[in-house]
């Protein structure tokens, strides 16, 4: 056990195990083993915790995160199983695959954590560290791979250490892990499609399915055909978007940040006291909220280019670009 600067780095005993999910029920960080690569938990079901995990990896823009389950039961409470859904997670869970599938209607995980989308990227972990951590705090974790933005996944603890030192509350050292590359991704929305190739060989997927995935078409996206991430369509509101709108007009719903103005249209506050991390939690809540009461247009008013307030203006001038 050392003691660095607010982070602690414990030996993953049991007494460690039971500190670090007390950590998360707080809203804490938590680096963990899994038998990919480190991951960096937070509470699935807390948007607070899941801004400030952001904040800690640098993350430029929000990526939809990985939730963590303990076993398939705890998966179909999140997410829709497809007959492919279940002979993959027969075969494959606990182990080194993610599954992209539709989210259930009364899927707990928090909006930002999926990015706003309809989608969830779900799995079981095999560590016995990460499957015990999960057990203990009884609920989903979020987690991606626990290094800052743009530098490799860590695959020890002292890699975690080195870039998120300070930044997270607790590391679990359990030493190497054995796989030391990310889960393979596949996706289960239409076609079985391979979004990341991993730990898991495509062989080994392809060969339970009966045929071969799909490789995701730069048609997806032209900017960024083999970012996992970038693939998925991101959440659009159906109202149009107009951003740094110091007024309202009329017609127009606001989405206001800091001191809003007065208004006599609809009106939902990202934070009234101006934080950037309560305003990342309610971003696609609000947007879905404002789209829920019909609104047309959206006025967003200006959210400051500083912490997290660059993977929020990325995803308002995603939400705000022309429709195809
Ligand atoms: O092995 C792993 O998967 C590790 C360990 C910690 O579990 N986690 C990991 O997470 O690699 P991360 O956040 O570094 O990568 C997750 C990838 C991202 O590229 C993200 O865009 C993609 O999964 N993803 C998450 N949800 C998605 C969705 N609904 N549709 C498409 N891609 C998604
Ligand atoms: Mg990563």
């Amino acid at each position: 056990m050392t003691a660095e600067p607010g982070t602690r780095t414990l030996k993953a005993d049991s007494a460690a195990i039971s500190a670090a999910a007390a950590a998360l029920r707080q809203g804490g960080l938590v680096a963990f083993p899994t038998e990919t690569v480190y991951g960096l938990g937070a509470d699935a079901c807390d948007g607070p915790a899941i801004a400030r995990l952001y904040a800690a990896k640098g993350r430029p823009a929000f990526n939809p995160l990985i939730a963590h389950v303990v076993d398939a039961a705890a998966a179909a409470a999140a997410a829709v199983f497809g007959p492919d859904a279940e002979k993959l997670a027969a075969a494959f869970w606990p182990g080194p695959l993610t599954l992209v599938l539709p989210k259930r209607p009364d899927c707990p995980v928090a909006a930002l954590a999926l990015a706003g989308l309809d989608s969830i990227a779900i799995r079981v972990p095999s560590h016995p560290t990460a499957r015990a951590l999960l057990a203990a705090f009884g609920g989903p974790v979020v987690a991606p791979s626990a290094n800052r933005s743009g530098h490799v996944s860590p695959t020890d603890a002292a890699h975690v250490l080195t870039d998120l030192r300070g930044r997270i509350d607790l590391i679990l050292d359990d030493g190497p892990c054995d796989v030391g590359v990310e889960s393979t991704i596949v996706a289960l929305l239409g076609e079985p499609t391979l979004l990341r190739p991993g730990g898991l060989p495509r062989e080994e997927i392809e060969r339970v399915l009966g045929h071969a995935l799909a490789s995701p078409s730069a048609s997806h996206d032209e900017d960024a055909p083999l970012a996992p991430g970038m693939l998925a369509s991101h959440y659009a509101p159906k109202a149009k978007v107009r951003l740094d709108a110091a007024e309202p007009r009329a017609g127009e719903a606001l989405l206001a940040f800091g001191n809003a103005p007065a208004f006599d249209g609809t009106t939902l506050n990202l934070s009234p006291r101006g934080d950037l991390i309560e305003a990342a939690a309610n971003l696609f809540s609000h947007l879905r909220a404002l789209d829920a009461a019909g609104a047309t247009a959206i006025a967003v008013m200006p959210i400051p280019h500083e912490g997290l307030g660059d993977a929020i203006n990325d995803r308002l001038a995603r939400a705000a670009a022309p429709k195809p």
